[in-house]
């Protein structure tokens, strides 16, 4: 039965090749299959692309060239004949059946390769690792975040098939720009690609359970000799500003919403108000029309990079950087601020700065030991944030969720957007937050609430 089947492949190189193709191809899928399944994960992304996009397309190449060269081979011995297939001849019916065998093997391989290729594709590693160099930002700001355990295309894919389709084509061009190396360094940040927020976020996030106030109180530390540790306490109004979400606002910014030019808002009565900053108006590059989402606040909910003094004060709150290093508030930001070219550039240049920094002034009480394990931590946070390869740096990907540098809120809630009346949207502290304590050592209110 095989000999028939083999005597009729090895009578065309085509076949040939196209069997070799086909058998290391699928021997080496399954080997890996065992493999993948059997550590998730392997190869840092890698494996699974080798073994379920790399490895098919040779796989059905070798099965395509198979029949090519039979069918040459064929017509080479009788010219202008077509085959012949006679069930009755015992050598066709082995040959039907070794076909027949195969091709079940086959559409098992092929079957699965496309149900793992596609899943693969929708591997937080392939989105992350694969491309490694290029989302490795946000992959690493992804992993540290609330949101580690929430797939990639959760947010950036959804389900349902049109936005499958949609996330498809734009992977698509992304994978060709990134094999040219023509992509865009940092990522712009995808306005117009994302899916709505109320389909993904409020997927997990019932409307309901985020309309309840929150009590937060923020670690901070002076840039003074003792690094004196201070509490902010705010009483966040969080059922008041998730109005915008039954508001209906409307607003028109630039593509990287930091600028906006117009606000608008449907009223009970049936009218709108319309907010407009006139010393903007007209320009062109404000062309962007959103109705507000949770991602016009929570806009880094996956890649939230933090910003250089969050990162030092969290450290020195947790104890992960040496709060009795004289001066370490200061000097650790000074130095995560500083414009390295590299990340060996930045961890060299920390360390040597650290060290004499304390050389100098503290010889006595700081072991270049202490200084070193400070520089260290800052490396890290430096690390997680700054990524010279792709040009992000601490300021790249703003977040709205607050008003830094009048940014977030205040790119509406700011005396620069005038109603037809004269109104403006509100700015008073107290429509957003009751500040109960700010940069305070030892905050009444926290005592109040401890008992003491
Ligand atoms: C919880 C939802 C969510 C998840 C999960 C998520 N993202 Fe995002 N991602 C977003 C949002 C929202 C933006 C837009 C950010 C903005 O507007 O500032 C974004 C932006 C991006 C950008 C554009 C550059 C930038 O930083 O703005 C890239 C690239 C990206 N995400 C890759 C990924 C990868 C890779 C993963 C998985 C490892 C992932 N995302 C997981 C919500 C998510
Ligand atoms: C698959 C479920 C899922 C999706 C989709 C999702 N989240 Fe979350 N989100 C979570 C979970 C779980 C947490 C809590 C993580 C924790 O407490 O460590 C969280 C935390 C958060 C937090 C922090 C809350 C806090 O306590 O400070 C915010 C803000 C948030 N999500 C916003 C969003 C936004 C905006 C989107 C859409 C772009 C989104 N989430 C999509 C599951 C999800
Ligand atoms: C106008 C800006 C804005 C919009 C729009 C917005 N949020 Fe928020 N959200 C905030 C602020 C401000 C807070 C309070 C800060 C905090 O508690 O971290 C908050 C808090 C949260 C929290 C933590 C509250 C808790 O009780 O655990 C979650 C989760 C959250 N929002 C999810 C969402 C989701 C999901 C959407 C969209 C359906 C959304 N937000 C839309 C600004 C906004
Ligand atoms: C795109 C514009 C825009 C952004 C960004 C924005 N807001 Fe608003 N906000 C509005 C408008 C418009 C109103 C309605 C003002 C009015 O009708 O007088 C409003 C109203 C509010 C109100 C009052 C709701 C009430 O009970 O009357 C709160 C609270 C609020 N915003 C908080 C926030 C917070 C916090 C942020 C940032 C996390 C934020 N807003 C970001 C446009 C915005
Ligand atoms: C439009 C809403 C809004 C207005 C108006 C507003 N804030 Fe805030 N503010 C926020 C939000 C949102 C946060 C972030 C809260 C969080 O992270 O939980 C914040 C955070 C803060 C913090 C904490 C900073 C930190 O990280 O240590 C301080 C202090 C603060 N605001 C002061 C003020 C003062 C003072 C005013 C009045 C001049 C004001 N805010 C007006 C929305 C507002």
């Amino acid at each position: 039965m095989f000999k028939a089947f083999f005597e009729a492949l090895f009578r065309s190189w085509l076949s040939i090749v196209g069997s070799v193709l086909t058998t290391v191809s699928a021997g080496v899928f399954l080997v890996l299959l065992v493999v993948a399944e059997l550590n998730p994960g392997f190869g840092g992304g890698y494996g699974g692309i080798v073994a379920f996009l790399f490895l098919p397309p040779f796989f059905v190449l070798g099965l395509v060239l198979i029949p090519l060269g039979l069918a040459r081979a064929r017509r080479r011995k009788e010219p202008a004949r077509a085959p012949v297939i006679d069930f009755n001849l015992p050598r066709t019916r082995a040959l039907a059946t070794v076909v027949g065998a195969l091709t079940v093997v086959n559409v098992g391989v092929v079957g699965t390769a496309t149900y793992k290729g596609v899943s693969t594709m929708e591997s937080p590693e392939f989105c992350g690792g694969a491309c490694h160099s290029v989302m490795h930002p946000e992959y690493a700001a992804w992993q540290r975040g609330p949101h580690s355990k929430v797939a990639c295309t959760r947010c950036h894919v959804g389900s349902g098939a049109e936005w499958f389709v949609r996330g498809k084509a734009t992977g698509v061009r992304q994978l060709v720009s990134v094999a040219r190396g023509t992509f865009e360094r940092p990522i712009p940040t995808p306005v117009e690609n994302l899916r709505p927020a109320n389909e993904t976020c409020e997927g997990c996030h019932a409307r309901d359970r985020i309309m309840r106030d929150r009590l937060k109180v923020f670690d901070r530390f002076a840039e003074d000799e003792g690094n004196t540790w201070k509490k902010t306490v705010l009483l966040n109004k969080t059922k008041a500003v998730h109005w915008h979400l039954d508001g209906a606002v409307r607003f028109r910014s630039d593509r990287r919403r930091l600028v906006v030019a117009e606000v608008a808002r449907p009223l009970p009565d049936g009218g709108v108000r319309t907010w407009r900053n006139e010393a903007l108006d007209g320009g062109a590059a404000l062309e962007v029309f959103r109705t507000m989402d949770c991602t016009d606040c929570h806009n880094r909910p996956a890649h939230a990079y933090q910003r250089p003094k969050d990162e030092v004060d969290r450290a020195l709150a947790s104890g992960a950087l040496d709060r009795t290093l004289p001066f370490v508030r200061r000097e650790g930001l000074r130095l995560l601020l500083k414009d390295w070219p590299s990340w060996d550039a930045a961890r060299a240049g920390i360390a040597t700065e650290l060290k004499a920094f304390y050389a100098a002034g503290y010889a006595a009480t700081v072991t270049p030991g202490r200084a070193e394990a400070a520089a260290t931590t800052l490396f890290e946070l430096y690390q997680r944030n700054v990524f010279p390869e792709m040009k992000v740096g601490w300021k790249t990907y703003p977040d709205f969720r607050d008003h830094e540098d009048d940014s977030g809120c205040f790119r509406c809630h700011s005396s620069d957007l005038v109603s037809a009346d004269g109104a403006k949207i509100p700015t008073r502290c107290e429509v957003c937050h009751v500040t109960l304590a700010e940069e305070e050592e030892q905050p009444e209110i926290l005592d109040a609430l401890s008992g003491e």
